[in-house]
């Protein structure tokens, strides 16, 4: 197998742990076991319990059962668990697809939703979410993407890096053309239960029918990256268990004090997932100021979900410019470049509570430069 560089992450790996301001995170704030384990009473005592003997393949059914809740119609045995979200794109990418066949994806979007499926062997076909049409996509473009070799969609919704929920409208659709032309929908739900409007939140595509997978994880909407607990939802029976006959070749099992914490956290993760969206409901308003001061310098489609934005630099380049400012000042942008984006954008993380420091950083560098 023969994998391009992950651009992103060998960016984060050069930055990540000496940069004083991140203000590009695609995750929310995290927080420490104990303020975790404090969200339940006798957790503390139980985590003390937890065996660290080899753990069930497909997540501890207690974990599963919590994980379950998210969804309207799904139940425990229809989770699998992974570590992280990543393995499960893994996985599901191997599981799946072989030479030959093709894969349409949502685009720009998080490298490795495309880069594992050219990996397994097909022809990706990026689906454009444009600017001009505030980031949503095209369903016309989706009818001309369509191959006879077509095998599945990728879709991301909340979208990293726009913060783009698609409408019902347009998810209903999505979900149509999948049933009718026998392609399963892989729907990376990894921002869900962090919209601004809870009306808006989108069911579940595992919901829908057994053409779909949903993949979800504690790192984002939760911010709890650290456990690396993520897992696909599905009622396709055949998809799951090609799933878990993969992971048996990559890391077997979960780890069980992970698994607890995610037990506890996804008992409690109105509470988590709460407290994330007020922080970035607050870090917009200082956004918003920031922009509306430099108005000649930035611009956006406002996000309606999650914790991140893809504004544009309307002067310069992107790419010095986010050179020069970690430089000089220890704030850290990412350029739209990561995304394969020509188009002077930038990713901007809103779910970090230093981010009014970090834009009172921003702003001095701005005015000096
Ligand atoms: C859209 C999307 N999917 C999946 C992942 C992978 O999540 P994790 O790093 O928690 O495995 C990310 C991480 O940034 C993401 O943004």
């Amino acid at each position: 197998m023969n994998l391009p560089p992950f651009k992103l992450e060998r960016f984060f790996a050069k930055y990540e742990f000496n940069t004083e301001f991140l203000l590009c995170s695609s995750d929310c704030e995290a927080m420490s076991i104990a303020d975790l384990l404090a969200t339940e009473e006798g957790a503390v005592q139980k985590f003390q319990q937890v065996w660290l003997g080899y753990t069930e393949s497909q997540g501890s059914p207690a974990l599963r059962s919590e994980i379950s809740k998210l969804y309207e119609t799904i139940a425990p045995e229809e989770i699998l668990v992974h570590t992280g979200a990543e393995e499960a794109i893994y996985l599901f990418m191997f599981a799946n697809f072989k030479k030959g066949d093709h894969v349409i994806v949502h685009s720009p979007g998080y490298q490795s939703l495309a880069e594992l499926a050219r990996a397994a062997g097909c022809d990706v076909s990026p689906w454009r979410a444009r600017e001009e049409n505030q980031w949503s996509l095209d369903l016309d473009e989706l009818r001309h993407l369509m191959r006879t070799n077509t095998k599945a969609i990728v879709i991301n919704t909340p979208h990293n890096p726009t913060g783009y929920l698609m409408s019902r409208s347009d998810y209903e659709a999505v979900h149509k053309f999948s049933q009718e032309n026998n392609l399963l929908l892989f729907s990376d739900e990894v921002y869900r239960e962090s919209e601004y409007h809870p009306a808006d939140r989108l069911p579940a595509a595992c919901d829908l029918g057994e053409h779909a997978i949903s993949l979800g994880v504690t790192s984002k909407t939760y911010g709890l990256a650290g456990l690396r607990i993520g897992w696909i939802a599905t009622k396709n029976k055949k998809i799951y268990e090609r799933m878990a006959s993969l992971k048996d070749y990559t890391t077997i099992c979960n780890s069980a004090p992970s698994e607890f914490l995610a037990e506890v956290a996804m008992r409690n993760r109105q509470k988590l997932a709460q407290r994330n969206i007020e922080i970035i409901k607050d870090n917009l308003t200082v956004i918003d100021d920031l922009f509306a001061r430099h108005a000649d310098l930035f611009w956006w489609i406002p996000p309606t979900a999650g914790p991140m934005g893809f504004p544009r630099l309307l002067k310069g380049d992107i790419e010095k410019f986010c050179d020069d400012l970690v430089r000089k000042a220890g704030v850290l942008l990412l350029p739209g470049s990561m995304y394969d984006d020509s188009r002077n954008h930038f990713r901007l993380g809103l779910g970090r509570k230093n981010l009014p420091k970090a834009v009172e950083r921003l702003e001095k560098y701005v005015s000096n430069n």
